[in-house]
């Protein structure tokens, strides 16, 4: 693997294994209650820009598990808030710390720390990609199907974040993927571009989310507005209206179907009470699987 984890869009078919392998081990050690403290001394600094539950904790017990620690860096409590450079705290922090997390907007800020800092630097979510969330949600469906391989996925709303990374990962391992958005509310079109013309099973954006639906072995959907477009969220609950997982598109899937959410999840608008809290719906073993996952990554890279 490289230096840093940016996107999945940089690692190969390999790497995701690796990463699969090691959070099966660290699971297993610790459901065992086994202490491994691979990480002993080590010192992980965690950057937001913006909210998280899920993110936050996770690396931070991550950390701890594996004898480490880590820091949570508001960026409104640092000298990053008040207009220091980046490439001024990237190559200072490497100073002080072993590998940075950092949740913010820009992809491109996520990019110029790691070009700075000597340490590995991890993208904890930006406004373009989410790639701990889909490695995490792969490792679930590893868990729960015994394999990605030839299973399709379909995600239905918003192209987002998590719908641009889940057309990276298409485009490096052997799944297929139907996406659909509303007309104004696709994908990243470079992402989308680039990625269709790499993925071996194929990526399909539709209008009708039935029609992506149809047959699929995950059904997966993310918040309508994310962080940062609080402002167009009643816009875009008229838009997306018909862009919900409920009971009518549940069954357009397999019988076994699972129905996925990277959580926090807004009821009765992306997806139902019924299908969230039904037998389908996998979120919180999903949601317990970013430790693993994550500590699989801290261990790679740190
Ligand atoms: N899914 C996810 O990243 O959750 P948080 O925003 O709570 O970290
Ligand atoms: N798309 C959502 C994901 C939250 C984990 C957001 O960016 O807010």
């Amino acid at each position: 693997m490289k230096k840093d984890l940016l996107s999945v869009a940089e690692l190969e078919l390999a790497d995701f294994d690796k990463i699969f392998k090691k959070a099966r081990q660290l699971k297993k050690a610790l459901k065992e209650g086994r202490v491994h403290a691979s990480l002993k001394g080590k010192t992980l600094g965690m950057i937001f820009d913006k909210s998280s539950t899920r993110t936050r904790i996770s690396f931070e017990v991550g950390m701890y598990q594996l004898g480490g620690i880590a820091l949570f860096l508001n960026s409104r409590d640092t000298q990053i808030g008040r207009g220091e450079i980046i490439a001024d705290s990237a190559r200072m922090m490497s100073r002080y710390l072993n590998g940075i997390m950092i949740r913010t907007y820009a992809q491109a800020s996520v990019e110029e720390f790691a070009r700075y800092a000597e340490i590995p630097v991890i993208n904890g979510l930006t406004d373009l990609l989410h790639p701990c969330q889909i490695l995490s949600d792969l490792f679930t469906i590893t868990e729960k199907k015994g394999s990605y391989k030839g299973l399709k996925i379909a995600y239905i709303g918003d192209g987002n974040n998590v719908a641009n990374t889940w057309i990276e990962a298409a485009a490096r391992l052997p799944l297929g993927l139907a996406l659909a958005c509303p007309e104004g509310y696709d994908p990243d079109c470079d992402i989308m571009d680039r990625s269709i013309k790499e993925a071996a099973e194929g990526i399909a954006l539709y209008r009708d989310p039935f029609e992506a639906a149809e047959n699929a072995d995950v059904l997966y959907t993310d918040v309508w507005a994310s962080m940062g477009q609080e402002a167009e969220h009643e816009e875009r609950k008229k838009v997306f209206k018909k862009y919900q997982i409920n009971e009518n598109i549940l069954k357009r899937a397999k019988k076994d179907a699972i129905v996925m959410h990277c959580l926090p999840a807004h009821r009765g608008e992306e997806i139902t009470a019924d299908v969230i809290e039904g037998p389908h719906s996998v979120v919180i073993d999903e949601a317990e699987n970013r430790l693993h996952v994550q500590k699989a990554i801290l261990e790679i890279l740190l």
